[in-house]
């Protein structure tokens, strides 16, 4: 089982940008974390990181067809981006969205996502550790279906 996990625009500043909302941990030692945890579960990943709505978007049409399902944090992209949300549902895989902060606490435009109607569930507020909320949630839906099918 192959998961791909998607992150958008200037998350490769986490660890200085605002902990408070972030928290301290680097996103290179978040893929540290979840690679780990992805061993434990017997999953692979395969982790994008880009600031560029049109690479994110190729990125997904690229993985379509080797991965299981998604982990998507696409950021600022989660309140704007139709592309973004059509490649997400022409991709045709389950995901979860998640949210290192908790956007509903915070300004009203990130309360909007264009995602969510298509995730199978959202996890937002434990910084870095949604990101593994989020892995434990898909394999469990995954692993759901696999058995009932
Ligand atoms: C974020 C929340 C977004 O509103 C924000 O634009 C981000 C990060 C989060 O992980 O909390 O860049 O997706």
């Amino acid at each position: 089982m192959r998961v791909g996990v998607l992150n958008g625009p200037k998350l490769d500043l986490l660890g200085r940008r605002d902990p408070k909302h972030y928290g301290t941990l680097r996103l290179g030692e978040i893929e540290a974390l979840l690679r780990e945890r992805a061993t434990v579960r017997g999953v692979e990943i395969a982790f994008f990181q880009s600031n560029d709505e049109a690479r994110l978007i190729d990125w997904v049409r690229r993985r379509s067809g080797d991965v299981d399902g998604w982990l998507v944090n696409a950021a600022a992209l989660t309140h704007t981006s139709e592309p973004l949300r059509e490649a997400m549902a022409e991709a045709g895989r389950p995901f979860v969205e998640l949210h290192l902060s908790n956007v509903f606490a915070r300004e009203p435009f990130r309360r909007t996502s264009l995602l969510a109607d298509l995730a199978i569930g959202v996890i937002a507020g434990f910084k870095g550790n949604s990101y593994l909320l989020a892995l434990d949630a898909l394999v469990d839906h995954l692993k759901a279906v696999d058995e009932v099918r």
